[in-house]
């Protein structure tokens, strides 16, 4: 069968009400400042979870914002697919109390764990979902609230993460309009350069794991920062490739937001002008898998995706994942 199979009919994104700047971290004890974190990374800020917030929570919002802007109601949603490794629960799964907070009696909902990918993931199973006839309308969720899984002690880590939920309505494509290519790859054996020790079956969340950190996220950052720009520039010219298409033919590129110097990295190897580069992790920091649909979501609503505009996503994350599309709007 020949691609586009799927297209998104509508997005929507929600972030905590807290913003916590580079400049809140002295009041934490955290030993940094705005120059260090903005040079590094292009982070000013990022959003943080308070009471009352969590990942269902934000999830519900953005996908009520999604399926308004798509023009569909809850039970007629088929499936949910959630990307996100910071679930409020670690059973079940996420996707399942999203199901339940907005009423979609109907669906199926299950998660996908890819990290920092794990949007371009679901949208390809979402994509598999509909081409196969299981699913007509798929909600695709990708979020984190990671400030409760990062370790607030750590300025390696801690100063990178904010919180926050892309949604995104995928339906059948129509007038050739929708997901053109994609790529989707994992290395397994470079997984101990991002990950969290303890809280899983080999080693439980205790008293010691957490005081010793290993509870929480841990990452080689250089290691991270040099496979994530060779990863995600293959990525560009694979998805490039898998729909015939040149780097100038694309209109906007969407990648991850992790850090402003990986973007532009990947950007100069993939050669793509960074005038064509979507950025807004100066505000969010690195949202994980909320990162593209939130990206998504704004450029949409500012008018940056139009009718007509050819857009490439690039992801990369912990695992180590790394994936690519290709979307015509
Ligand atoms: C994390 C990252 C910003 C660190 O930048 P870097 O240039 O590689 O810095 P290094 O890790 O070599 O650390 C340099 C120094 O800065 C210090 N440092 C680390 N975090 C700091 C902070 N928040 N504030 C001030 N200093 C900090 C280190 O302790 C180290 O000090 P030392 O030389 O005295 O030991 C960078 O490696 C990076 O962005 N990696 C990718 C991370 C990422 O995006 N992960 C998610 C991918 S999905």
């Amino acid at each position: 069968m020949k691609r586009p199979h799927v297209m998104f009919t509508g997005t929507g994104r929600a972030v905590p009400k807290r913003i916590m700047t580079n400049h809140d971290f002295a009041a934490i004890g955290i030993e940094t400042d705005d120059a260090w974190i903005v040079d590094r990374t292009g982070i000013r800020q990022r959003h943080v979870a308070g009471p009352g917030e969590s990942l269902t929570s934000l999830a519900a919002e953005a996908s009520k914002t999604a399926m308004a802007a798509a023009g569909v109601n809850a039970a007629e949603i088929d499936a949910i697919v959630m990307a996100t490794v910071s679930p409020d629960h670690l059973l079940p799964a996420a996707a399942v109390e999203v199901q339940a907070a907005i009423g979609a009696s109907r669906a199926a909902a299950f998660d996908v764990d890819a990290a920092c990918t794990g949007w371009i993931y679901a949208v390809v199973v979402a994509e598999g979902l509909i081409a196969t006839g299981n699913a007509e309308t798929v909600l695709v969720i990708g979020g984190e609230v990671l400030t409760r899984i990062v370790n607030w002690k750590d300025r390696n880590t801690c100063v990178l993460f904010g919180d926050g939920v892309g949604a995104t309505i995928v339906k059948r494509a129509t007038k050739g309009k929708g997901l053109l290519s994609s790529y989707l790859r994992t290395d397994g054996t470079l997984a101990k350069l991002l990950w969290r020790p303890a809280g899983g079956g080999e080693m439980a969340a205790s008293d010691a794991t957490i005081a010793d950190g290993s509870f929480w996220v841990h990452m080689q950052g250089r290691e991270v920062f040099k496979h994530a720009v060779r990863s995600m520039a293959d990525a560009c010219e694979r998805a490039l490739d898998g729909a015939k298409l040149s780097a100038d033919s694309v209109d906007l590129v969407i990648p991850h937001q992790a850090n402003v110097r990986i973007i532009e990295a990947t950007a100069k190897h993939a050669n793509i002008s960074m005038d064509k580069v979507y950025v807004n992790v100066d505000r969010y920091g690195n949202t994980s898998a909320g990162s593209i649909p939130i990206a998504l979501d704004e450029c949409i609503r500012s008018g940056r995706i139009t009718d007509g505009s050819t857009v490439m996503f690039v992801g990369f994350g912990a695992g180590f994942t790394w994936g690519s599309l290709i979307v015509r709007f």
